[in-house]
């Protein structure tokens, strides 16, 4: 469920107009919609209310200041991968003490920022990063409390890009090695052991794979409390979204009209699922969802440069490119995208709908069904929310995109478009080109 829908013709965030946005601060731009983003969160929390949970935003999936924000006030802590991620939430007013840091090359002024500001634990993913840990710890005279992330080789049936439970993947340790990993960690005289780890992929649309991994990884976890006193487990992040239907799933009809077996996974059956095989480990429990919370809360707005008809088909030409939203041109994702003025008197016609990007992979939809369209029109790209902006760059010297935050019926730029004196800010001429 989300909050941008159609009133009358136009296509609104809660009770803004899209167009006025586009109007006011130009395109491409990211739009998103507080409400749907703290929607998201309590129906989360409702799901899992049998446990003890600790939500962790994963902040790579958006690492906007207002969005952190948003996040810490309605009390997540963050899943934080990088030292800039640290600073972000120190930014925006987060607590770096409920949040965790994860990655699989932390280097040490890393490892020590984190310290310094009380991170809740390292998630651990290999013996010489636990060594490097103990050594920084020691330096600063503190124990550096650590989770150990152990892969449970799991099918999370999702693009091959986006898995990482499986074995022969960059991340975590094997099941068979992780007690000892263990208890090498608990003789490690500045690191204190305190949980569990595993994330077995993105955009999970099927409990099972979770449901699996956490059936594989529970022994363990179960002998680590009795042997070693952890405090908690992480299962991850990975809960998906709707991208096929991202507009109608909006509303609670589209999901009742669905029989259950055919409904994209939810956070309610996502807890019901899990909680009878979490709750008898008596464990607090950590999530790491990023893309729940926030994909389908934004939309990518863009304006119609050109519809141009050329060898027989139709391409639809828009200012936005791959480098706002890579995720097409990258994962083949699909975004489902529609007119910001919706017509009914206008013929149907299939486009490719394409970005001005020198690259043939700067494609956003091939032969899409789209009401007829021409220049200077809006169009959104729904579920835009989630490793949209993150994963932005600034490909053929174009800036950065605008992000606006809505919330009811105000909304307010919260990342303003880059300028060219901004992209180039950091470059010079050296002397010997003078
Ligand atoms: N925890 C760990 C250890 C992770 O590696 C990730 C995501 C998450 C949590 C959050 O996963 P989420 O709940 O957002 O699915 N750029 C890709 C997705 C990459 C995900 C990387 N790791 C995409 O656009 O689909």
């Amino acid at each position: 469920m989300h909050h941008f829908h159609y009133t009358g013709p136009d296509l609104t965030c809660e009770s803004v107009d899209l167009a006025a946005v586009a109007r006011l601060y130009g395109t491409p731009t990211y739009v998103y919609s507080a409400t749907t983003v703290a929607d998201n969160y309590r129906r989360l929390r409702a799901g899992l209310a049998g446990l003890d949970v600790q939500l962790c935003y994963a902040a790579k999936a958006n690492s906007n200041l207002s969005l952190l924000r948003l996040c810490a006030m309605l009390g997540t802590g963050f899943d934080l991968v990088s030292g800039g991620e640290i600073r972000r939430v120190l930014a925006a007013g987060g607590h770096v003490r409920e949040s965790v840091f994860a990655g699989v090359g932390k280097t040490e002024d890393e490892i020590r920022l984190a310290l310094e500001n009380g991170i809740f634990a390292f998630h651990v993913e290999s013996e010489p990063e636990l060594a490097r840990i103990n050594h920084v710890a020691g330096t600063l005279g503190v124990k550096a409390p650590i989770a150990i992330r152990v892969n449970p080789d799991v099918d999370a049936q999702t693009h091959a890009k986006i898995t990482t439970g499986k074995s022969g993947n960059k991340f975590g340790l094997p099941l068979k090695q992780a007690a000892a990993a263990y208890e090498a960690a608990a003789k490690l005289k500045n690191i204190a052991v305190r949980g569990v780890q595993m994330h077995i992929g993105s955009q999970l649309t099927t409990v099972g794979p979770f449901a699996e991994a956490i059936k594989k990884v529970a022994p363990l976890v179960a002998q680590l409390k009795t042997d070693f006193g952890i405090e908690y487990f992480s299962i991850g992040g990975g809960l998906g979204i709707v991208y096929g239907d991202a507009l109608a799933s909006g509303s609670a009809a589209w999901w009742e009209s669905l029989p259950p077996e055919q409904r994209p996974l939810t956070p309610e059956l996502y807890g019901e699922t899990l909680t009878p095989l979490l709750a008898p480990l008596g464990l607090k429990i950590l999530l790491e969802h990023g893309r729940y919370l926030v994909g389908n809360a934004g939309v990518l707005l863009s304006r119609v440069e050109h519809l141009k008809r050329s060898g027989g088909k139709n391409f639809l030409v828009v200012d936005a490119g791959m480098n706002d939203l890579v995720r097409p041109a990258m994962y083949d994702g699909y975004h489902e995208v529609v007119p910001v003025h919706r017509d009914s008197s206008r013929r149907a016609l299939k486009a490719d709908i394409v970005g001005p990007i020198c690259e043939s992979s700067d494609c956003f939809a091939k032969d899409r069904p789209i009401q007829e369209i021409g220049e200077g029109e809006l169009v959104a790209f729904m579920s835009a929310g989630a490793y949209g902006y993150a994963m932005a760059s600034r490909y053929n010297s174009r800036p950065m995109p605008a992000e606006v935050l809505v919330q009811g019926s105000t909304f307010e730029l919260v990342n303003a478009r880059e300028t060219f004196a901004q992209m180039i800010a950091g470059e010079k001429i050296p002397a010997f080109l003078r």
